[in-house]
């Protein structure tokens, strides 16, 4: 590995926002800014339960996932049209350029608009057809994950992906959301092979509020590549070693993990046990129109709440690709151009 030079914290600070990272745990409708809310709202005539923009904004005050949920699909009820998921997409990936993302893979959850009516194909399409144009317009690569929403059955799941199906090209892998405690991987063991037997990528969210067992069921029921979240591995030393031990990436999320209280304060964040335990921890910002801040504000604030150093950074960024599903030709121009960055650092430190 790199040896990467100690820096001073306002350099690191730069450094962070500098460095060219993935983007792995973002879902797209957790995107939508009030801003947009309000403007596909009107555009589309669809009532909300706020007066102005700034109303909106003051009921983000979360206790827990579940109050953070309920708020997230009432957002995402205003997105009806093909237009209106591109537009969504294309204003999250020229966000994400400016912080320096090189590679997003980008969550959606399509049965919360397929049960209001909305095709497969709509939402798909919509999101696909904005992935291609900021590649070509601003050099970011963007591929999607379809995610089952695991409050919802067994049989609403086979729904969804027997409607992707014709769309299978458009998706890169699929992964698993929603609330999570009381909806163990186990309830979707048979949708997974499924999509394994088609050759999808999978990821699961397990360990944000859930247990340590919820964790282990997802590798060893659902066989996926990455988990999300994570955090509650730490409760279970067997676990950390088989995370360790294996490389399963955890794709971490500071800021929303401190906004919906799963640590007191971010100072109280895990992430450098996860990382000083060998574990592949990854820094996104899976709902940043919610949680105050996109991936750079997640690892600027987080570092500065937890003293972690250079160091921790390169192996954070590095690890952002090689967790990715990117080609391996991808994976090595990005970690060069990151390798580049930390040089370039060091020299006018
Ligand atoms: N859907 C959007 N954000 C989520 C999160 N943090 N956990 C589970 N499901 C989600
Ligand atoms: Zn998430």
């Amino acid at each position: 590995m790199f040896k990467v030079p100690p820096l001073a914290p306002q350099r690191l600070q730069k450094l962070l926002r500098a460095m060219p990272k993935a983007e792995l745990h973002i879902h797209i409708e957790g995107s939508l800014e009030p801003e947009l809310i309000f403007a596909l709202a009107q555009r589309n005539g669809v009532p909300l339960p706020y007066a102005s923009v700034e109303a909106l904004r003051q009921a983000y005050a979360f206790t827990n996932l579940q109050s953070f949920l309920d708020i997230y699909y009432a957002g995402a009820s205003v997105l009806l049209h093909e237009q209106d998921f591109y537009d969504m997409a294309r204003a999250y990936l020229a966000r994400a350029a400016i912080d320096n993302v090189a590679h997003a893979e980008i969550f959606f959850d399509p049965q919360t608009h397929t049960a209001r009516g909305v095709a497969m194909e709509t939402v798909i399409n919509g999101l696909h057809r904005a992935c291609e144009d900021a590649h070509a317009e601003l050099g970011i690569s963007a591929t999607l994950i379809l995610c089952f929403l695991r409050h919802l059955s067994e049989e609403s799941a086979f729904e969804a992906l027997e409607q992707a199906q014709p769309l299978r090209d458009k998706i890169v892998g699929v992964g698993l959301d929603s609330s999570e405690v009381g909806h163990p991987p186990e309830k979707f063991a048979r949708v997974f092979a499924r999509c394994r037997e088609l050759g999808l990528h999978l990821v699961a969210h397990a360990g944000e509020e859930g247990p340590p067992a919820y964790i282990w069921s997802a590798l060893d029921v659902l066989k996926v590549e990455r988990i999300d979240h994570g955090v509650q591995a730490v409760h279970d030393a067997a676990l950390m070693q088989r995370l360790a031990q294996d490389r399963i990436p955890l794709t971490v999320c500071p800021l929303s993990n401190q906004k919906l209280c799963v640590f007191p304060d971010l100072k109280d964040h895990n992430l450098r046990q996860l990382l000083d335990a060998g574990l592949c921890a990854t820094v996104h910002s899976d709902d940043p129109a919610y949680f105050g801040g996109y991936i750079n504000e997640n690892f600027t604030q987080v570092f500065a709440a937890t003293a972690m150093t250079a160091r921790h950074a390169y192996q954070l960024a590095f690890n952002s690709f090689e967790a990715s599903f990117a080609s391996q030709a991808d994976k090595r121009v990005w970690e060069h151009r990151l390798k580049e960055t930390f040089e370039r650092f060091a020299e006018h430190d």
